[in-house]
């Protein structure tokens, strides 16, 4: 497995499309209508693909001077095989200082590619996301 950068209408819209499964329909983290959004036009897209579909996706841009991982999705049926251990530690590879985002539950699988936590913030009236940084 490879990962790539989403260039082609096709792989981004794939893309999308995963986030939507996962990130709206299956864990309600964000909604349909910044699904996708404008900073999709500026971010890098990254993807890993099987058999020409894309089986997991996260996008990287700056803000503020740093580097930022969000949208971090990965197929269900391919979820704790590695593939989302892969795309991060190949955008750690291009851009050594990164932070992020998460929900609780995903503490530990930053924690274990090296990321700690340094922050709380609250989003809406139920999320709560932590941030977290590599550097
Ligand atoms: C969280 C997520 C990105 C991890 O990707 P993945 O491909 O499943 O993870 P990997 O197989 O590379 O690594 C899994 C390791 O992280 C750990 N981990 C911790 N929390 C985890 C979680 N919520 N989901 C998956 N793995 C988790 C596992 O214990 C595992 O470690 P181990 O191999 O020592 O047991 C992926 O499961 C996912 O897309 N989840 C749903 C969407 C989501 O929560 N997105 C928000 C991300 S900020």
């Amino acid at each position: 497995m490879k990962v790539e950068i989403a260039t082609t209408k096709d792989d981004i819209l794939q893309a999308i499309a995963l986030r939507r499964d996962v990130l709206v329909k299956e864990f309600g983290y964000s909604q349909y209508q910044d699904e996708p959004d404008r900073y999709d036009l500026d971010a890098t897209i990254y993807i890993i693909k099987e058999n020409r579909r894309v089986i997991g996706t996260v996008r990287v841009r700056k803000d503020e001077g740093i580097h930022r991982i969000q949208r971090v999705a990965i197929d269900v049926k391919h979820r704790k095989t590695g593939v989302g251990s892969l795309l991060l530690q190949h955008t750690v590879n291009e851009h050594p200082q990164l932070y992020l985002l998460v929900p609780k539950e995903t503490i530990p699988f930053y924690t274990n590619n090296g990321f700690h936590l340094t922050g709380e913030t609250k989003k809406g009236k139920i999320h709560t996301y932590f941030r977290m940084q590599n550097f």
